[in-house]
């Protein structure tokens, strides 16, 4: 099963899914991507690997990327942080794909590069992850 986390800047939330969803799932191909460019190449923001790493989650070796098309075939699951990233992500749908787009919880992930409520980003992050794993473990031999 390959799963992609998406957010803005993939330097916050979806680096953090990324991390999280690695020390829960270590045998589950995963990556993170971002629907905008602007920081294409950098590491998760240091306030994020910060309050990460409190957690025991280490995010300094992610760098950030631009979802890309090719994403629909290269993965199974695209996990989206909030519903304008969602919507931005199916905007770019090939014709014929069937990839499945989901939001990563029952609420928009609040953007903590905004909000710095990078605890509550990964709160929220956390929970999601383990129902998220639990979903994958009904429908696949892990
Ligand atoms: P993220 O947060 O989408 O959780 O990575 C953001 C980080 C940077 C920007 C936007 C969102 N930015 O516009 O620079």
């Amino acid at each position: 099963m390959r799963v992609v986390f998406v957010c803005l800047g993939n330097i916050c939330r979806s680096p953090a899914a990324e991390g999280i969803m690695r020390a829960l799932a270590p045998d589950l191909t995963l990556d993170s991507a971002g629907t905008g460019g602007w920081h294409v190449g950098d590491p998760p923001y240091g306030p994020m690997q910060a309050a990460a790493e409190a957690r025991g989650i280490d995010l300094s070796t992610l760098r950030a990327r631009q979802f890309a098309v090719s994403d629909f075939d290269d993965f199974d699951l695209i996990i989206a942080m909030d519903r304008q990233n969602k919507a931005d992500i199916a905007r770019l749908r090939p014709s014929g794909n069937a990839t499945p787009v989901r939001l990563m919880a029952d609420m928009d992930v609040p953007d903590p590069y905004y909000s710095r409520d990078f605890e509550g980003a990964l709160d929220i992050i956390e929970v999601a992850a383990m129902r998220l794993l639990a979903d994958i473990s009904r429908t696949r031999d892990l």
